[in-house]
């Protein structure tokens, strides 16, 4: 079975990281890329130069109603993404989404709903829980080499993208474009949040955006304290505000050991754990140095062609948005912030019980 592969949104990530796995995957004949939307029409054009797909849409509904496709990756700017979500899948379409799923609670709870009741799979962006490196930590944490876990620290951030100004646009900001790789990260380490606290604002109010001096209008620079209940908690600092840094991604303090991410949740580079018992540090090495943050796509092919559930779980990114959202909410009135939403542990070897038949009855539009 080959698949084959819509986008909407040509820009930097389709060009660069995503472009070369779904490069890698249509050489293992996986997949075909076959079609491609953007408003803009140069970037349409490199894409016809580069890749030889079709881009003769008027619109994105135009190429989501194409019945040839299968999966629909929706790579636009953080505003778009939620009705584009939607409409692929009304169509049937197994959709990856870019982060976050949607920029509002309502477009959020919509898209959850329908990956329940459409045939397509909703797989939605940060991966980072795909990784080698956070599947070693989970399974340490699950399995209690730690202990109890009680407290996390975890950061991401940079200088800050000069390519669009969307980032900088209400939808935008540092929290919805970084902080959510650590929220989702620490979430699946931890389960739901409860309630949160942060301090949010705009430290750069003027910044370069595509060759132009903009206002910065969505919060540059925030700190972020989670509370998931029965006293424990983690904090999340992020900024386009950072130039660089040294210190692990993510650090889990238990109450036998201490669990710390190298690198990026991200980009992961291994970790380091302390035990009590063994009285030191141990160092385990990235166990694949090349794994790319793009993976969610090559676990959707994947669990399309073996018909079996997805590990990433659409729940998982509605909450991260009701948290991010509350967050801001937060900063805003400068109180703390209910959450309500929860979502499944994540389970790493989802066999569907008949071998699959269950699954792909539900998810594979063909089999209708
Ligand atoms: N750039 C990164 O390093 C990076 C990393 C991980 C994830 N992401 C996420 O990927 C997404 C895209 O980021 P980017 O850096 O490629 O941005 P970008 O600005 O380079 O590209 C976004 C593209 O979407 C297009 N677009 C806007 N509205 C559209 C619509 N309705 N239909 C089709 N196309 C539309 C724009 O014209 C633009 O070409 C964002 O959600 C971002 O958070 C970016």
């Amino acid at each position: 079975m080959t698949l084959n592969i819509g986008v909407l949104g040509l820009g930097s990530v389709f060009a660069g990281p995503y472009s070369s796995l779904i490069t890698k995957l249509a050489h293992e004949g996986r997949v075909r890329l076959v079609a491609g939307y953007d408003p803009d029409a140069g970037k349409r054009q490199a894409a016809v130069d580069r890749f030889g797909m079709d881009t003769a849409f008027e619109t994105p509904a135009e190429l989501v109603a194409r019945e040839d496709l299968d999966i629909v990756l929706v790579l636009t700017s953080m505003n778009e993404h939620g009705a584009l979500a939607k409409a692929a899948l009304e169509a049937g379409k197994h959709v990856l989404v870019e982060k976050p799923m949607a920029t509002s609670a309502d477009e959020a709870v919509e898209l959850q709903r329908l990956a329940a009741t459409s045939p397509g799979h909703l797989v939605c962006a940060p991966h980072v829980v795909l990784s080698p490196t956070y599947r070693r930590m989970h399974e340490k944490v699950r399995t209690g080499e730690i202990g109890d876990l009680y407290l996390g620290r975890a950061r991401y951030g940079w200088s800050g993208p000069w390519w669009g100004k969307w980032f900088y646009e209400q939808g935008g900001g540092a929290l919805f474009d970084l902080g959510v790789y650590n929220l989702t990260s620490l979430c699946g380490f931890f389960g739901s949040v409860r309630r949160v606290t942060a301090m949010m604002g705009v430290a750069i109010p003027k910044r370069e955006a595509e060759g132009e001096v903009v206002s910065v209008d969505a919060e540059d620079n925030a700190h972020i304290v989670l509370d998931f209940g029965a006293g424990r908690f983690a904090s999340i600092a992020t900024g386009f505000t950072i130039q660089k840094y040294r210190s692990p991604a993510v650090e889990l303090y238990g109450s036998t050991g201490t669990l710390q991410l190298l690198g990026d949740d991200w980009a992961p580079e291994g970790f380091e754990q302390w035990s009590n018992d063994r009285g030191s540090w141990e160092l385990f090495g990235e166990t694949d140095p090349h794994w790319p943050w793009t993976d969610g796509l090559r676990h959707l092919v994947e669990c399309i062609e073996n018909g079996t559930e997805t590990v990433t779980r659409p729940e998982h990114a509605l909450h991260a948005l009701e948290v991010m959202l509350a967050a801001k909410r937060s900063a805003a009135e400068g109180r703390v912030v209910e959450v309500t939403s929860t979502f499944p542990d994540l389970v790493y070897a989802p066999t569907a019980a008949d071998g699959g038949a269950a699954a792909r009855a539900k998810h594979d539009p063909r089999s209708e």
